[in-house]
């Protein structure tokens, strides 16, 4: 557990919508993983990020702190929320502006959905893009379903089931986060 408190692995917030459900969702497992874990994280919200002009790298130097976020991060955990069965817009032009700063990364995926899939089929949808991204993801992911209601105004999830859940995820994502760090130092 000590060892954790050396790994950074900030939370990508993939949605800018007013009233999005999906950042009490990174905030709870924000909570989580520095209480729990004591994990090094911070939430890179794609709302405080720049947009306008080009796609792609172009647009990495116009957020010099996402490249250097995302350089630094031994491991990474997306949330997304559900649209149309897709992702949104906002998160891909994120993911967009870098790409060797994911080589050999971990990624945990966490769906977020007013229906009962969680977010299930926004990550089927979003896997070949991690993939080509050459982030590496872990077999489980976070499910939250029929989100609106489900935590409190104090941002506490009302259904404690989540609590074991989000365990079984992080530690495998620390896991895998260690098993690749080590890879990337040793291995040319
Ligand atoms: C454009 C749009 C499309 C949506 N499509 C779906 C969908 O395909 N399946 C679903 O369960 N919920 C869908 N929703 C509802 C979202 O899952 C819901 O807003 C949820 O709270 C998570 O997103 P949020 O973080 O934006 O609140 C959609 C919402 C929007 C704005």
């Amino acid at each position: 557990m000590e060892e954790n408190n050396k790994l950074f692995i900030p939370i990508i917030l993939g949605t800018a919508r007013e009233g999005r459900e999906s950042e009490k969702v990174a905030k709870y497992i924000e909570r989580k993983a520095r209480e729990n874990f004591k994990l090094k994280t911070e939430i890179i919200d794609v709302k405080e990020l720049d947009f306008t002009g080009t796609e792609g790298k172009g647009l990495a130097e116009k957020n010099p702190k996402f490249k250097t976020t995302i350089e630094k991060a031994d491991g990474l955990i997306i949330v997304t929320p559900e649209y149309n069965h897709g992702y949104p817009g906002s998160l891909k032009i994120t993911l967009d502006m870098l790409f060797e700063e994911y080589k050999h990364k971990c990624v945990g995926m966490v769906g977020v959905s007013r229906g009962g899939f969680g977010g299930a089929r926004v990550i089927e949808n979003i896997l070949p893009v991690i993939k080509d991204l050459s982030l590496v993801t872990i077999r489980p992911d976070l499910n939250f379903s029929n989100v609106e209601g489900l935590f409190d105004e104090a941002g506490k999830i009302k259904d404690e089931s989540y609590n074991g859940k989000v365990d079984v995820f992080l530690k495998e994502l620390i896991w895998m986060t260690k098993t690749l760090k080590w890879g990337r130092e040793n291995i040319s």
